[in-house]
This record gives C-alpha cells, structure tokens and sequence, in this order.
C-alpha cells in the first residue's frame, strides 16, 4: 500500500534526524558489516536517513535506495545530493535482477507492509541478494506478531540467522536488529 507522507510527516522526520541523526541512524549504519566494496540495498530507504552515512562508508561500493513512495524517494535525492555513488529506484520491491547485492537492509520497514504483501517483498529481497550475501532488519519489538512473520518468511527462504540484537532506539523504544546470511 502507497503510503505518501503528510508535511508534518516529514517535518518530524526531518528534525528527528538533526536531533538523532548520529545516534539512531549512524549508529546503525556503522554496525553494518561493510568493508566499503559492496554493493547494498537501502530498501524503504525514506529521506535517507540511514543511507546517508551508509554512502560514505561505501567508498568503493554503490548504494541502491528504493522507497514505494515517490514523495520521500525525491527528498532522500537531495539528503544524498552530494553522493556520486548511490543509485534511486521507486518501487515497491527489488526490481533487480537475481543475486544483484552483497547487503540488503530494511531499517523500520517491513512492520509497515501489509501481511499481504510481505512473502512477496522478503522472496523478492532474499532472490536480489548473492549467495553469502547479508539481509539485516531493524522493526520495533511491540510488533511481535509482525516479527513473527517476518522471521518465519526469512527462515522458509533458506537463510540463516547470524546474530540478533535487542537495541534501545530513542523516540522508537527497543527494536530488533536481525542479521542473516544467504
Ligand atoms: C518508517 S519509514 C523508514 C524510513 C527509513 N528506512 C528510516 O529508517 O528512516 C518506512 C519507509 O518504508 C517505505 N516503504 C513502505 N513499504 C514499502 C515497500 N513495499 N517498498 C518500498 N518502500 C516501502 C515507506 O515509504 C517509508 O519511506
């Protein structure tokens, strides 16, 4: 489902990136396990909040960042405006070929997406990534049962759990971080 994003929205957004910018989306962002010659997937990428200090980590590596909505796809352009190595896509899933990324990763996003169309974005995340390749989420922990189907759709395709971690997200309360290699 389209969801495009009222001003306040965004405004909110906005400032809980100056505010939080390093703590929250940074803080990701440095944990990803990256040597800087990857190609990666920020899917649901939004203002580009995370994608912002995921670019500059890639120095010899690409960014992809999709959003299924056109509004925060044009804003996340000008947060990275200064980047040569990112690419935008708007779309709803991967419209990649087969086996295009070392990393993909969703950062509050999947909890979003309708139980409907969850199996068809996770198979279509899971068959973008090469094989050893890394898919990472972070979603709020109080969406159990959403978890639960996102845990159960990764483990059907085949890929295995590295690690998970319990992460205390100021404004968001605790998420869930989950790193799984294909
Ligand atoms: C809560 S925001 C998170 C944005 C960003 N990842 C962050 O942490 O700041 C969720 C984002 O996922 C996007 N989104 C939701 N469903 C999507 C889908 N099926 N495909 C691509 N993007 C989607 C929304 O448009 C929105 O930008």
């Amino acid at each position: 489902m389209i969801h495009e994003p009222a001003r306040l929205e965004i405004f909110l957004t906005k400032l809980a990136f100056f505010f939080y910018g390093k703590s929250v989306y940074k803080a990701f962002a440095d944990r990803l396990p990256l040597v800087g010659n990857e190609r990666v997937l920020d899917f649901g990428c939004g203002m580009g909040t995370v994608a912002y200090y995921t670019a500059r980590r890639l120095t010899d590596g690409h960014l992809t960042c999709i959003d299924i909505s056109e509004r925060w796809l044009k804003i996340c352009r000008k947060t990275l405006r200064g980047y040569k190595n990112v690419t935008f896509l708007h779309a709803g899933a991967p419209a990649q070929p087969e086996n295009s990324f070392d990393m993909v990763y969703c950062h509050f996003v999947l909890h979003d997406i309708a139980d409907s169309e969850l199996e068809a974005v996770v198979t279509a995340l899971v068959k973008s990534l090469k094989s050893g390749g890394i898919l990472i989420f972070r979603e709020p922990l109080n969406e159990a049962e959403k978890l639960n189907i996102i845990k159960g759709l990764i483990s059907q395709s085949q890929l295995i759990l590295k690690s998970s971690r319990i992460t205390d997200v100021p404004l968001m309360g605790n998420a869930l971080e989950s790193v799984y290699i294909k």
